[in-house]
């Protein structure tokens, strides 16, 4: 479309009813704020212009609106006084003449691209103004769109209503597109006399019908339009969200056993041909590459796994964790800022950080990388097709060589060269028949003290 579109997002509510120390907007849906989704759609609808008009955690709001490929400006309102008056706080942005003008919601996440487009072609077919409409299962508390004719002749708020209008159930989501050369005339208009005392931007349809502008209404999916004002509201959303990205994932060729049980991030990329099992979390930043196998009940995030490797189960990947083709990152081990070379193994309750594990090496059951001495982070680096024994602590730094043998049980503190065989454990001894020893002298102290407190020997006191 080559037409300019100045896109204003409304994000000042007070956020009362989510009971937040944060502007509602700033909450989350898988792993990023809602309003980024909002001007992720914005920008994938082609527009690269946009004002936020923020109150509440104005700055935050702001920097978490700002996406790459966007100029994003923002404007305070500094008191609540109704959606048209919001609009007007990017007055300066709308008076630089845009083709377009639209208005949406900082708290209407799932909004898709491609509705902004519909209704921007319809502007661009003639139309003055575009309101995006919805059927609403429950009508109530929602603006109705009032339609004679076939036109749509004004948007009439709950409170506003009559008995009659209320039983309207074609209701105003809120967003709209505009005419932008005459948009600033119209919001101007927009005075307050209503049940609320605040400006409607809802005012503008039988403004612009006044001033003979063309206005149609649109309709999208409700499920698009929803809203987020309590944290029940939110839960929704993410599972709306979650429901069909997953079933996105899927029909691209992932396997998915429960997939009601794996959470994804908005930026989780998985190749197809990989399996998930039940009860996965991706937290953001992991990509998973083609046939890779993620058991049950792991929780990876900012992590990277390779063609065919496999995680799991209960298996723990924290930023940084890079695991090669068909490494191996078995239950109970946790995984952070950490190279697990190709065809490594780390099958069994290990802690690998900060280190550098070459291909081919196996690491025994219960290893530990001490990376940590209270103040600083330290790596240990291990070479190829090395063997670290079970139960064996590697204090970091250290490097331990390719081919080289750990024995189980050692605490490494220097240095192993390639193919050496290292012990850091104490010399076991045996002492034939000491067991026996020790254990017949308990058991004749055991008896003489029972002998003492019997009450035979307290009547010879
Ligand atoms: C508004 C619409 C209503 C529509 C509904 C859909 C008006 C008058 N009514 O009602 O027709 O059905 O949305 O959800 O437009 N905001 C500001 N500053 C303000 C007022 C609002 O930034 O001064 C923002 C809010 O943060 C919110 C959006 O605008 O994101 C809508 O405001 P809200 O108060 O929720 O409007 P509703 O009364 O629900
Ligand atoms: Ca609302």
């Amino acid at each position: 479309m080559n037409r300019t579109c100045l896109a204003v997002i409304l994000a000042a509510g007070d956020s009362t009813r989510m009971k937040s120390s944060m502007s509602k907007v700033l909450h989350p849906i898988a792993g990023l704020p809602m309003i980024a989704h909002v001007m992720r759609a914005v920008r994938a609808a082609g527009m690269r212009d946009a004002v936020l008009v923020v109150g509440r955690d104005a700055e935050t709001v702001t920097k978490a609106g700002s996406i790459p490929d966007m100029t994003v400006s923002a404007v305070l309102q500094t008191e609540r006084r109704g959606t048209g008056h919001a609009v007007l706080m990017a007055r300066e942005a709308i008076a630089k003449g845009y083709d377009d003008l639209l208005v949406t919601y900082g708290d209407v996440p799932h909004v898709r691209p491609e509705t902004f487009l519909e209704a921007r072609a319809k502007l661009a077919e003639g139309a003055d103004l575009v309101v995006i409409g919805f059927h609403a299962a429950n009508p109530f508390g929602y603006g109705r769109l009032l339609v004679e004719n076939g036109a749509l002749i004004a948007i009439r708020e709950e409170k506003d209503a009559t008995d009659e209008e209320r039983k309207v159930t074609w209701c105003n989501s809120g967003l709209m597109v505009i005419n932008g050369a005459r948009a600033l005339g119209w919001l101007e208009k927009i005075g307050n006399t209503n049940a609320k005392g605040e400006y409607y931007l809802t005012d503008i349809v039988e403004i612009a019908r006044a001033d003979g502008g063309s206005v149609v209404a649109i309709d999208a999916p409700e499920a698009e339009l929803a809203g987020c004002n309590t944290r029940v509201e939110l839960a929704l959303l993410e599972r709306m969200w979650q429901d069909r990205r997953r079933d996105d994932i899927m029909l691209s060729g992932v396997t998915m056993i429960a997939p009601e049980t794996v959470f994804l991030s908005y930026d989780t990329r998985i190749e197809p041909d990989v399996l998930i099992e039940p009860n996965v979390v991706f937290g953001p930043g992991v990509t998973v590459e083609a046939g890779a196998v993620i058991h049950a009940f792991s929780h990876l995030e900012g992590a990277h796994v390779a063609k065919g490797a496999t995680v799991g189960p209960f298996a723990r990947l924290r930023p940084g964790a890079n695991l090669g083709e068909g490494a191996k990152v078995g239950n109970f081990c946790e995984v952070k800022k950490a190279e697990i070379g190709a065809g490594a193994k780390v099958n069994h309750l290990s802690y690998i950080g900060d280190a550098f594990v070459g291909a081919g090496s196996n690491i025994g059951a219960g290893t530990i990388t001490c990376n940590y001495d209270g103040v600083n982070k330290h790596e240990t680096r291990i070479g190829d097709n090395a063997f670290i024994g079970s139960n064996s602590a590697l204090v970091a730094p250290v490097t331990i060589g390719s081919g080289a043998y750990i024995a189980s049980g050692s605490v490494i503190t220097d240095d192993v060269p390639d193919d050496a065989l290292a012990f850091g454990r104490a010399r076991q001894e045996v002492k034939p028949e000491r067991a026996r020893l020790v254990r017949e002298r308990a058991l004749a102290l055991k008896a003489a003290k029972k002998q003492a407190r019997s009450p035979d020997a307290k009547a010879d006191r």
